[in-house]
């Protein structure tokens, strides 16, 4: 296999980790096995970015619409989420990962909202990587309460309706003090953004991947990000000026 660059790393990771459900009818297992697979795959595409020094990483774990599916996967899912922040908070402190979390996380069970906070608190220090979860997450949800409280801010006199530049909205939302991300993956083949990031992304690289998320290991990631490394990023420019800026 090609070598990665070291050099021409994405800075920020983010990844909507979808096809659990149909990994497991696959194999005519149950919903409920394909997600515990889909946290295997979590770990090591965690540790993989952690060893190649990638210093933001977002995963879409639970969106806003999730909340539609029958109650026993909610629960599961939920379930999942609290036994991954427990086992994980040794590798987490162990490797200097910090935790982050974006979403609506108020409407999370209390006891996973528990773990979700301690985690957090623990690894705030942590400066090598941060991994965010996006959980009870939707980008058009995000913006709505962005705009409330710049709304609240312009009633209380602290922002001025001539400031509101792009960079001044970006404050507003939960990625406050994360660059936007370079690469976005999606697994298990649909050409969609299912409500991710949808400010966020404006400029991402795409990279859309048949492999259902269980199976998506190191090597497939690793596929991701050297086609990454070969993409010309131009952001509105000619591609003369990316080649030569002046
Ligand atoms: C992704 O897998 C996990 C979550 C959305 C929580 P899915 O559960 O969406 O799997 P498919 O899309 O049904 O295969
Ligand atoms: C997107 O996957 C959300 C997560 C990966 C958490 P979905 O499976 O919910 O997306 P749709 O419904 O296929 O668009
Ligand atoms: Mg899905």
């Amino acid at each position: 296999m090609e070598q990665l660059d070291p050099d021409k790393l994405p800075r920020h990771v983010a990844i909507i980790m979808d096809g659990n459900g149909r990994w497991a009818k696959r194999r005519a297992l149950t919903r409920l096995v394909g997600h515990q697979k889909g946290t295997e795959s979590v770990r090591d595409i965690v540790r993989t970015s952690r060893e190649l020094g990638i210093k933001w990483l977002t995963l879409y774990a639970f969106s806003e619409e999730n909340w539609k599916r029958p109650s026993y996967e909610v629960k599961a899912l939920m379930g999942l989420l609290n036994r991954y922040l427990k086992s994980e908070l040794k590798e987490m402190m162990d490797n200097g990962i910090r935790l982050a979390c974006i979403g609506q996380t108020e409407k999370l069970p209390p006891e996973v909202q528990r773990t979700l906070w301690q985690t957090i608190e623990k690894t705030e220090h942590n400066t090598e990587m941060t991994l965010t979860l996006a959980l009870s997450y939707g980008g058009r949800q995000e913006i709505v309460q962005a705009v409330k409280k710049m709304l609240e801010d312009i009633e209380k006199g602290t922002l001025h309706v001539k400031r509101i530049t792009e960079e001044r909205l970006s404050e507003y939302l939960y990625t406050a003090d994360t660059p936007d991300p370079d690469l976005l993956i999606r697994t298990s083949g649909e050409y969609r953004i299912s409500n991710f990031l949808l400010w966020q992304v404006a400029y991402t690289e795409i990279f859309i991947t048949p492999t259902l998320w269980p199976d998506f290991r190191k090597e497939r990631y690793l596929e991701a990000l050297l086609d990454y490394q070969k993409r010309e990023r131009r952001f509105g420019s000619t591609g003369e000026q990316t080649i030569h800026p002046e």
